[in-house]
């Protein structure tokens, strides 16, 4: 029923489009954009969303299309379908390693959802979705209540090589995150942080790695990865093995996502998870061995005689099995001379990964894509319920509870981060729910292909700007008095529909 009922609106909405073929649609969120019209072929849909709960765990299961990526224009990748696994790169800008110049950046792809029970549950959330928490054009993302909001967000770089989605929520002011951090991935700086960390440039004298400015971290080359990959390079590589060196020309044909799932993790805790994702080596340590300096660490590893930097240095000679001076500086010739012979291009990546217990990190996930449909298929699998107070509470599903759900895909901006987003659906086990949870016996043995699906399409993007609690509750929307009472749906429906005709391609 619920999808006839949205595929009917697409094609009323798609014979009123054949009118406007030709014209752009245009809008801005962070960054203007522009959908090229494509027909629409029956059943197809831009976006899919299957749940499944057992006794204990619940699997929420998106298939969506990537879509051509728009910003900026002129580039390589533009117009480029491709799963975007990667995030940040740095470069070598000539004096050291640094970012990719502004309005040449590439950002990853990523699904995100939030979750709440609708009885006695947030105001709003149930009815009108995300845009409860999107004020000031979209500027600002927070409650205007004293609640939290779960909200699950499945990074294509920075967690979903990891097998893992970062488990936020976001409350009056902000999007939580926790200050927690363990050894080892206290290392990098002294607090802790969210399933990833920037990486800067080295800096120094006493070594052409200091002098030119190396990244601190570059990949184990020669190590043996699970499913017998072995690391070919000490920097970022291409499907052919090959050192990138043209961000924009080579990333778009790297397709397969299952070749090393682990390609941008740095550090793990191994007491959390003891599946091997440390692929990297600390240039910083192999400085220290060849040259006994520290200044080049940071601050909180530079007393030789702290816990922090014993622990550091006994973990480094134990992952890299280097231990002597002389050792240490023909890896760091190695390693400079693999950067010089790329013409000085050589690429890494910023977002270095790591993982220890906290409840931000308590969301698995599996990640495929098909690269003759362009579609990703990303599985987030949490505990029904869990010990943290920002986590919704999911159990009831089990008898029948109602919870609003809102999701959001960011797969477009080549250079800036522009996202699609859902209108607000309800879930429940009921096979009337708009998306129906439904009951298994063991959600890692799920055949999907059998279970039920909501299929829709992302909110057009033209509408974006007025997409915020602020513009829906004002005086300039004829719904805003009943905007928290009914659906958003209630009242677009046809052609007034919020959703986009256009399967993007
Ligand atoms: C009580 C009915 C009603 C409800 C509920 C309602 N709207 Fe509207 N909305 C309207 C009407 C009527 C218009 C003006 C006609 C139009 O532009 O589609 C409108 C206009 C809009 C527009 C501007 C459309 C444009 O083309 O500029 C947006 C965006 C919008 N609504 C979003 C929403 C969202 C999001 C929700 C749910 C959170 C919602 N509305 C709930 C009745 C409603």
């Amino acid at each position: 029923m619920k999808y006839q009922k949205l595929i009917s609106n697409k094609y009323s909405v798609l014979l009123l489009s054949i009118f406007f073929i030709g014209s752009i649609i245009a809008s801005c969120t962070h960054d203007d954009r522009i959908f090229e019209p494509a027909p629409v072929t029956p059943g197809e849909t831009q976006v899919k969303l299957q749940v499944a709960y057992d006794a204990t765990d619940v699997a929420f299961r998106f298939t969506w299309k990537t879509q051509k990526k728009l910003y900026p224009t002129g580039l390589p990748n533009t117009g480029k379908n491709y799963p975007m696994q990667f995030h940040d790169m740095l470069m070598h800008n000539g004096t050291k390693f640094d970012r990719l110049p502004s309005g040449e950046r590439m950002e990853e792809d990523r699904i995100s959802v939030m979750l709440n029970k609708t009885q006695a549950g947030i105001q709003g959330f149930a009815e009108a979705g995300c845009a409860i928490i999107c004020h000031t054009n979209m500027d600002s993302h927070h409650l205007l209540t004293n609640d939290v909001l779960d909200h699950w967000h499945w990074r294509g770089a920075r967690s979903g090589p990891m097998g893992y989605a970062e488990d936020v929520a976001i409350n009056n002011t902000e999007r939580i995150r926790d200050n927690l951090g363990t050894l080892p991935t206290k290392f990098l700086r002294s607090g802790g942080d969210r399933l990833r960390e920037n990486q800067e440039a080295l800096a120094g004298t006493g070594h052409p790695v200091l002098v030119d400015g190396l990244p601190r971290f570059v990949f184990n080359k020669g190590k043996n990865m699970p499913s017998n990959f072995t690391i070919p390079s000490f920097f970022l590589v291409g499907d052919n093995n090959a050192i990138l060196i043209n961000p924009q020309g080579e990333i778009p044909t790297v397709k397969n996502v299952d070749r090393n799932t682990s390609l941008l993790v740095v550090y793990q805790d191994k007491t959390f998870d003891t599946r091997d994702k440390m692929n990297s080596l600390d240039l910083g340590y192999l400085v220290y061995v060849a040259l006994g300096s520290v200044d080049h660490l940071p601050a909180h590893l530079r007393d030789v005689a702290s816990t922090d930097f014993n622990t550091w240095r006994s973990y480094w000679a134990a992952e890299s099995n280097i231990t002597t001076s002389a050792a240490a500086l023909t890896k760091l010739n190695e390693i400079h001379a693999e950067w010089n012979s790329s013409n000085k291009k050589a690429m890494v990546t910023r977002s270095v990964g790591f993982i220890y217990p906290s409840d931000q990190h308590d969301v698995k996930s599996e990640r495929s894509f098909n690269p003759n449909t362009n579609e990703w298929t990303v599985t987030l699998f949490r505990k029904l319920r869990t010990d943290s107070n920002r986590d919704e509470d999911l159990s009831e599903l089990r008898t029948g509870a109602i919870y609003g759900v809102s999701f959001a895909m960011h797969d477009s901006g080549a250079g800036s981060e522009t996202h699609d987003i859902s209108l607000p659906y309800k879930m429940s086990n009921a096979n009337s729910a708009d998306i129906q949870a439904v009951s298994v016996s063991n959600i890692q043995s799920v055949d999907w292909n059998s279970l039920p699906a909501l299929e829709t399409n992302w909110v057009k993007q033209a509408l974006m700007p007025k997409y915020t609690s602020d513009w829906l509750k004002s005086a300039a929307h004829p719904g805003a008095s009943s905007l928290e009472s009914v659906t958003c749906a209630t009242c677009h429906t046809d052609d007034k529909s919020l959703l986009n005709s256009l399967v993007l391609d």
